[in-house]
């Protein structure tokens, strides 16, 4: 037996990925391991959606490369956004790294690792017309965790000004509702309870399958008949595809949580034109609107790039005003990273010590928001999905229906279990409560 180390960076999809990578690799006699020190096979699973994600990438390679003079046939491969848009440059910058694969290849990822063991070094970064996800063997082990990501959608058409995905992860495609809903029962009977459906623009899924339009709400409805599936989730949405059917879902689907993360990345209407997200800020309040009325309870998260090339202190006010009137219970927020290759990297920058500031006082707002929204939890029941043990001795930690993170002390909790749970305190990022 062979053995595979794969380090993941980056976003859910290629938490997604890197368990494919993992199954593609056993029919090869590969088996995952934790450890880098024992590993024939080292992949990282990277990032390139900031500066800082890429050169992080650069970092760890220069540390493993040490690895290889304990043993000389280990083989070093990079894997994901990063592989996709630097290639070749990745094996000049890193003598050490042996493979490089991009994020629509890696069902040749066996055939690679052939190619590698045989002293050659190997690259693939096509976006090739068969399917990667029609290659892959199915992974039949057993998981130990309640809850599982399936990816039905990949790739973006929208060209952000600032963003690097339309070009590492390609053109949007729907995968077909038939084989994500098999992947779904497989998941189910391996004990899966909570399905998250992937997508870098989930809701514009889109896929004609026997004459029928399947929309990810029709999907929604599909995957919800499964009878043990106790728990549906989906991101990233993007607001120009928020439908009228899907907000209805929210309203309908009993089994879709009432959460949801809805990039907005500025309230400015001014620098939403410059970023190309063909959206106002209002039409943004509209939709959130919308699924407040057909979900009053729904938990919102969004994504906030501050520094955007152009941003005057007044856009960044319309920033501040817009997350004051959404309220958002988590968030993401970012100052603006330059990106080869996309059309806002020509542009002049604005000073780092002004990103940092707002980025500061962005930051402190959407804290505030959270606390605020997690102490109104104190007192009430929500449902939690146990999934492994807390830090404390006998405490698990769930999540709630809102996707808060719960700790609960009592022994006979399992993984997999859905309590209902009293919420007592609020800490930073998660509440404590005790079962009913
Ligand atoms: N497909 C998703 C997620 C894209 S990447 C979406 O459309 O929302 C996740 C987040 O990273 C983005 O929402 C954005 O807030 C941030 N991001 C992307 N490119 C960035 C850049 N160049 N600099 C800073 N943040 C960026
Ligand atoms: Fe990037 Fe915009 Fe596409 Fe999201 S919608 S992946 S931010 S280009
Ligand atoms: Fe990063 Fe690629 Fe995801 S750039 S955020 S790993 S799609």
């Amino acid at each position: 037996m062979k053995k595979v180390f794969v380090k993941t960076y980056g976003c859910q999809m290629n938490v997604y990925d890197s368990e494919r990578m993992i199954s593609a690799m056993e029919p090869s006699g590969y088996v995952e391991t934790k450890s880098k020190e024992e590993a024939d096979l080292i992949l990282l699973n990277t990032c390139h959606i900031r500066e800082k994600a890429a050169e992080k990438i650069y970092s760890e390679l220069g540390r493993l490369k040490f690895l290889k003079e304990d043993n000389p046939d280990l083989k070093i491969g990079v894997a994901g956004c990063v592989a996709q848009a630097e290639g070749e440059e990745i094996m000049i910058r890193q003598p050490a790294v042996d493979l490089v694969v991009g994020p629509q290849s890696y069902h040749r990822l066996p055939s690679m690792v052939k190619t590698v063991t045989n002293g050659k070094r190997a690259l693939d970064t096509e976006f090739p017309e068969e399917n990667k996800f029609d290659h892959l063997p199915k992974d039949l082990k057993r998981r130990n965790n309640p809850t599982a990501f399936l990816t039905v959608q990949e790739g973006c058409d929208k060209f952000c000004a600032f963003c690097v995905v339309p070009y590492t992860r390609g053109v949007e495609v729907s995968r077909s509702p038939e084989k994500i809903i098999e992947e779904a029962r497989s998941l189910v009977d391996r004990g899966v309870v909570e399905i998250t459906l992937l997508g870098q623009n989930v809701n514009a899924y889109s896929n004609n399958h026997s004459g029928e339009n399947y929309t990810l709400s029709k999907l929604i409805w599909k995957l919800s008949d499964i009878s043990n599936l106790q728990r549906i989730r989906f991101t990233t949405s993007h607001p120009n595809d928020m439908s009228q059917d899907l907000i209805d879902a929210h309203r309908d689907c009993e089994k879709l949580m009432p959460y949801l993360h809805l990039p907005v990345q500025s309230g400015s209407d001014h620098v939403l034109k410059k970023m190309n997200r063909k959206h106002t800020a209002d039409d943004y309040r509209r939709i959130i609107d919308k699924l407040r009325k057909a979900r009053p309870d729904l938990l919102l998260s969004g994504d906030f790039i501050v520094g955007f090339p152009g941003e005057t202190d007044e856009d960044f006010l319309d920033t501040l005003r817009l997350i004051k009137d959404i309220e958002y219970g988590q968030s993401y927020s970012f100052k603006y990273s330059s990106r080869p290759g996309t059309p806002a990297a020509n542009r002049e920058e604005i000073s780092e010590i002004v990103k940092k500031e707002r980025l500061a006082e962005l930051q402190t707002l959407l804290k505030e928001q959270q606390v605020r929204l997690q102490k109104k939890m104190i007192g009430r029941e929500v449902n939690v999905l146990f999934e492994k043990p807390g830090r404390l001795a006998g405490q698990m930690v769930g999540k709630s229906e809102y996707l808060h993170a719960v700790h609960v002390t009592g022994d006979r909790i399992r993984s997999g279990d859905i309590n209902k749970v009293r919420i007592i305190t609020s800490e930073t990022n998660s509440l404590s409560g005790r079962i009913e």
